[in-house]
C-alpha cells in the first residue's frame, strides 16, 4: 500500500524534510499522486508540514486509530492478515461474522470508532461511545477442536490484560473467563462467537470492548464499570494499546496453534487472576452456586471445590465475588 509506505518514509525522516520528488522516485509515481496521498493522510489526522523547497515533514509522531497505522502494525503479521477500520457500525462482531460467512475469508481485525448496537454477553448491550474506547472484533479460523474454543477467549483476555499493562503502566487483572478488571471494576469485556461443525471451526469471532477514555457510564453499569482514564487520571492513546494487543495476541496464538503451547497463557492468567483462592458465586443460566475457586486447568476451565467438597471443572459461567 502506497499510503503506508509514505507514512513509514515520513516516520523514518521524522526530524527532516523529505522532498516530494524523492518520494515520487522511490514510489515510482507522479508528484501529484504523492501530493494527493499527503492530503489524504492529513485528513486521517496526520500533522504533515510542507515547505515549497524542502518537501514534507511529519510534525508529530503520536496519532490515534486509523486504517494506515493499523496496516503498518499488521504488516508481516501471519496471524491477522487484514484490518477493516470503520467510523460507525452496528456491531463489529456482527460485521466480522458476516465476513466469516464468505468463502476463503482471511483472518481480519474489524475495529470501529463507535457502535450503534454494541453487544455484550447474555444479550446485554455494550455502550460504545465515539472514540472513547476500543471496539474491535477478530475474525479467525483456528485449527483447534470446537470443544477447545474457550481457550481462545482466555488467550484474548491474557493478551488484552498484558497489552493494557504494557501500554499504560496500569495493573489489570483477569476475572475468569473473559473480563478484565481494573481497580475492582470491569474495564474490558470479551464476547466470543463461533460457527462450527462437530469437529471443526468454520470461524471464530473474538469481540473485545475496552473502556479507555470515557468518564461516564450508563446508570445501570456505573457501579461495576470503569475506564483506563477513570483509574489512571489521564487520556490514553488507543492506537498504542491496539498495536501492543496485536503483537501479544499473535505471539500467544502462534504458541497455541504451532507449538500446542497453551501453558504460557494459563500461567499468565493464573498469575493475574482476580478470582482464585477465594469463595465465589458461579452463575450458569438460572443456576447460582457458591464454590471455592482453586485453579485454572490446561484447557482454561475453572477448577473449583464444590458444595460437596469435591473438585470439579467448570466450563462456562459468570463469576462474582
Ligand atoms: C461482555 O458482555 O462483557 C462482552 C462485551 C463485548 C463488547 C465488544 S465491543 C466490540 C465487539 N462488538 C460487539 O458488538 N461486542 C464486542
Amino acid at each position: 500500500m502506497m499510503r503506508t509506505e509514505i507514512i513509514k518514509m515520513l516516520q523514518t525522516h521524522r526530524h527532516d524534510y523529505i522532498s516530494g520528488e524523492e518520494i515520487s522516485k522511490i514510489m515510482n509515481v507522479s508528484r501529484t499522486a504523492v501530493w494527493k496521498i499527503i492530503n489524504q493522510l492529513r485528513q486521517e489526522g496526520y500533522d504533515i508540514e510542507s515547505s515549497p523547497h524542502k518537501g514534507y515533514r511529519l510534525v508529530s509522531q503520536s496519532c490515534d486509530l486509523n486504517q494506515s497505522e493499523l496496516e503498518i502494525a499488521l504488516s508481516g503479521n501471519d496471524v491477522i492478515k487484514r484490518v477493516v477500520y470503520l467510523q460507525s457500525i452496528d456491531s463489529t462482531n456482527k460485521y466480522a461474522k458476516e465476513l466469516g460467512h464468505q468463502e476463503n475469508f482471511e483472518s481480519t481485525l474489524v475495529i470501529a470508532e463507535t457502535q450503534t448496537l454494541g453487544r455484550g454477553r447474555l444479550g446485554r448491550t455494550w455502550a460504545s461511545g465515539e472514540k472513547q474506547g476500543i471496539w474491535m472484533s477478530l475474525l479467525l479460523k483456528p485449527t483447534i477442536q470446537p470443544t477447545l474454543a474457550a481457550r481462545m477467549t482466555l488467550l484474548a483476555a491474557a493478551a488484552v490484560s498484558e497489552a493494557i499493562d504494557a501500554a499504560t503502566g496500569l495493573c489489570t487483572f483477569i476475572k475468569w473467563p473473559n473480563d478484565i478488571i481494573l481497580d475492582d471494576k470491569k474495564v474490558c469485556g470479551i464476547l466470543t462467537e463461533m460457527s462450527a461443525e462437530l469437529n471443526h471451526i468454520n470461524y471464530l469471532v473474538l469481540g473485545i470492548g475496552i473502556n479507555v477514555n470515557q468518564i461516564e457510564f450508563p446508570a445501570e453499569i456505573q457501579e461495576k464499570a470503569t475506564s483506563l482514564k477513570n483509574v489512571g487520571g489521564q487520556d490514553y492513546n488507543r492506537l498504542e494499546i491496539v498495536v501492543k494487543f496485536i503483537e501479544i495476541f499473535s505471539k500467544y496464538y502462534r504458541l497455541l496453534i504451532e507449538e500446542n503451547d497453551f501453558g504460557t497463557v494459563i500461567e499468565y492468567v493464573v498469575r493475574k487472576s482476580a478470582t482464585l483462592d477465594r469463595e465465589v458465586d458461579v452463575t450458569a443460566g438460572a443456576n447460582k452456586r457458591r464454590v471455592f475457586a482453586k485453579d485454572i486447568d490446561e484447557n482454561g476451565n475453572l477448577i473449583v471445590i464444590n458444595e460437596s467438597g469435591e473438585e470439579e471443572a467448570i466450563f462456562y459461567g459468570e463469576v462474582s465475588v
